[in-house]
């Protein structure tokens, strides 16, 4: 792969993304409470819709990391979940991904927050590079790109480790 050429800027604002569910029996788990792995996959959807936003390309998952279940949410709940590029490497792009529960009155409880990794692919699925590196216009989406340099940091420890 031919790397750290100089590549256009892409903002965050550019590949934000807001999807919207609300929450039916299929959504449901045998305690009445929104089922975990329908949330962890339209966790991955807006997720990859994100990086593949940004990228202009084909990606892949390569890890999700950090997802904490902070609220149950019920039957009949609007679920939002936006998604945002934090960081371009290489090949691989960080995209956070907020989840909430939207009262009647727009007021947004956070519920869930995840870090996933995207890889660009081409058709045989090896890695190339991102074509649009990232440009960043605010204080939190500098303070973003910082922790998420050191969370990458972490994942390649963690992948040497055999995770
Ligand atoms: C993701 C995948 C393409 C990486 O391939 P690879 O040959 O290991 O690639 P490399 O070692 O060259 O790494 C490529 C990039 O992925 C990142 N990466 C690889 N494994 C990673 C992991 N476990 N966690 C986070 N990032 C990872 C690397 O840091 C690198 O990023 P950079 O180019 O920005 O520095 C490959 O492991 C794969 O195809 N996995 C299956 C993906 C899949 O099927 N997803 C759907 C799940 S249902």
């Amino acid at each position: 792969m031919e790397e750290n050429k100089k590549r256009p800027l892409r903002k965050v604002s550019f590949s934000k993304t807001e999807t919207v569910h609300i929450l039916k029996y299929a959504d449901i788990n045998g305690a009445d409470r929104l089922y975990g792995g329908t949330l962890l996959s339209w966790i991955d959807d807006i997720g990859a819709l994100t990086a593949i936003r940004h990228a202009g390309m084909d990606v892949t998952t390569a890890a999700i990391d950090n997802l904490v279940f902070k609220k149950g949410a019920k039957k009949n709940d609007i679920i939002i979940l936006t998604g945002r590029v934090t960081y371009v490497g290489s090949s691989s792009m960080e995209v956070r991904v907020d989840s909430y529960v939207e009262g009647f009155d727009g007021m947004r409880t956070p519920i869930n927050r995840a870090y996933l990794t995207y890889v660009c692919i081409d058709e045989n699925g090896t890695p190339v590079q991102v074509p649009f590196d990232i440009e960043i216009e605010t204080e939190s989406e500098r303070a973003e790109y910082e922790a998420a340099k050191l969370r990458k940091k972490n994942r390649i420890y963690r992948r040497k480790e055999g995770f």
